[in-house]
């Protein structure tokens, strides 16, 4: 079939061609499936896939526009470009007095209710001017799409105040016409308590329900809604108080939960139709069933098992054996997993948790973009779809996992235009 529109953009010669179309999001053993075209080719016109198939069809049915890009991808892979949906990419102060003290035998909570942790970042943020929040957080940009990554949630939850909550999420905002990588944004006001409401928390958790959260809505600057819901941090009742309250505002739902310890917070996110639960090192069988029930995707963390130094990863294979619809995460903040690197959790993901490459491809494309409510627009390389691309500097797809280390995204495309190239 001859195309009408001209392309601006032609890639041509790809090996291994990963599109991810098909079913969305990716269950069972639908995630072994990448819809692979051997000797591909993609077009686009603009920021929009036009036709995607063999190399040589593509070629020959597409006109090309005046000064129209054309790779040749020299037999690399290509995929969807990478999707990270769960990161905390908006701090200052970095943690690696607390990474050492934990190498000396301290544990994350133990740090944690001595004043450090997320509280020693929230003290940071709030007096860290503006201008200086936005270079290092367009530096952590920069990393992410140096590895592939086109798209990323992006949480609040270091401000723990109205003011410095809306200032996190007001940087997500300007920094998205300034950079390539496209930020989903979270309203994450119930990250911790902070340290003025230790002893008065329902005031705080009053604060979130009747000024964070009209702030945030009113403004239009999130469409999620997150929560530590954890042992030592947000009970059960609190957490479901709390996003009770943002779901009536219309946020859409997300919760750590199960991170440390079991409880029952897999059993809540589902209960209440979130789109995701993450972290759920410790979620009950129950609460992986109710999760599959629901439609609750489970993004999974393990670079935060890994650079905390736990031995129990979460238990993916159950998951998918459950029918859940699995995603991988980097959790990019200061405290318990620093990187911008989803390769490098991909490969944690194979040998720590036993996912396939193919698996773990699903869970950075497809299931990712279900998990932040963009899987009609991103996640596959398919006629119509948004034009998010990586070329990979290998000839298998299943090399991701197993080449670790190094960072092999040699092209990366956003909308349509070459965005980064190593
Ligand atoms: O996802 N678990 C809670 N929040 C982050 C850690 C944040 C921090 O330590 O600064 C996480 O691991
Ligand atoms: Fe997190």
């Amino acid at each position: 079939m001859p195309i009408s529109k001209k392309a601006t953009l032609l890639i041509r010669n790809i090996g291994h061609l990963v599109t991810m179309t098909g079913p969305v999001p990716r269950i069972g053993d639908g995630m072994k499936d990448v819809a692979l075209i051997e000797g591909g080719g993609i077009a686009a016109a603009g920021d929009e896939i036009l036709a995607v198939g063999g190399s040589d069809e593509v070629e020959g049915h597409t006109p090309l526009a005046e000064g129209c890009e054309v790779i040749d991808a020299g037999g690399r892979v290509a995929t969807p470009g990478f999707i990270d949906p769960h990161t905390h990419p908006v701090f200052s102060m970095t943690r690696e007095k607390e990474f050492e003290m934990r190498l000396e035998g301290k544990s994350y909570m133990e740090i944690a209710e001595s004043g450090g942790g997320i509280r020693a970042s929230v003290r940071d943020l709030r007096s860290t001017p503006v201008n200086v929040l936005m270079e290092k957080t367009t530096g952590r940009l920069d990393r992410f799409l140096r590895h592939g990554v086109t798209t990323i949630e992006a949480k609040s939850g270091y401000g723990l105040s109205t003011e410095s909550e809306l200032k996190q999420l007001e940087i997500i905002r300007d920094l998205g016409p300034l950079h390539p990588v496209e930020m989903v944004p979270t309203f994450l006001g119930a990250h911790e308590v902070p340290d003025e409401y230790r002893s008065k928390r329902e005031d705080y958790i009053y604060l979130i329900i009747n000024e964070m959260i009209p702030a945030v809505t009113s403004g239009g600057l999130a469409e999620f809604s997150d929560i530590f819901c954890e042992e030592g941090v947000y009970d059960i009742d609190e957490s479901r108080r709390i996003q009770q309250a943002a779901a009536d505002a219309g946020l859409k739902l997300k919760f750590h939960a199960d991170e440390l310890k079991s409880t029952g917070g897999a059993e809540l996110a589902a209960s209440m139709n979130a789109r995701s639960a993450d972290h759920l090192v410790y979620a009950s069988d129950k609460g992986i069933r109710a999760m599959a029930a629901s439609g609750t995707a489970a993004v999974l963390l393990p670079g935060t098992t890994f650079s905390l130094g736990g031995r129990q990863y979460a238990p993916a294979r159950k998951m998918i054996e459950a029918g859940v619809a699995v995603a991988l995460s980097t959790d990019c903040n200061p405290g318990s997993s620093y990187s911008e690197s989803l390769p490098m959790i991909i490969s944690l993901a194979a040998v720590q948790m036993r996912m396939t490459a193919a698996e773990a491809i699903s869970a950075v494309t497809v299931n990712a973009a279900y998990a932040i409510g963009r899987e009609s627009r991103l996640g596959q390389l398919k006629e119509g779809y948004q034009a998010d691309i990586t070329l990979w500097d290998m000839s298998d797809y299943r090399e991701l996992p197993y080449h670790y280390g190094v960072n092999l995204a040699s092209r990366v495309i956003k909308k349509g235009k070459l965005v980064s190239e190593c």
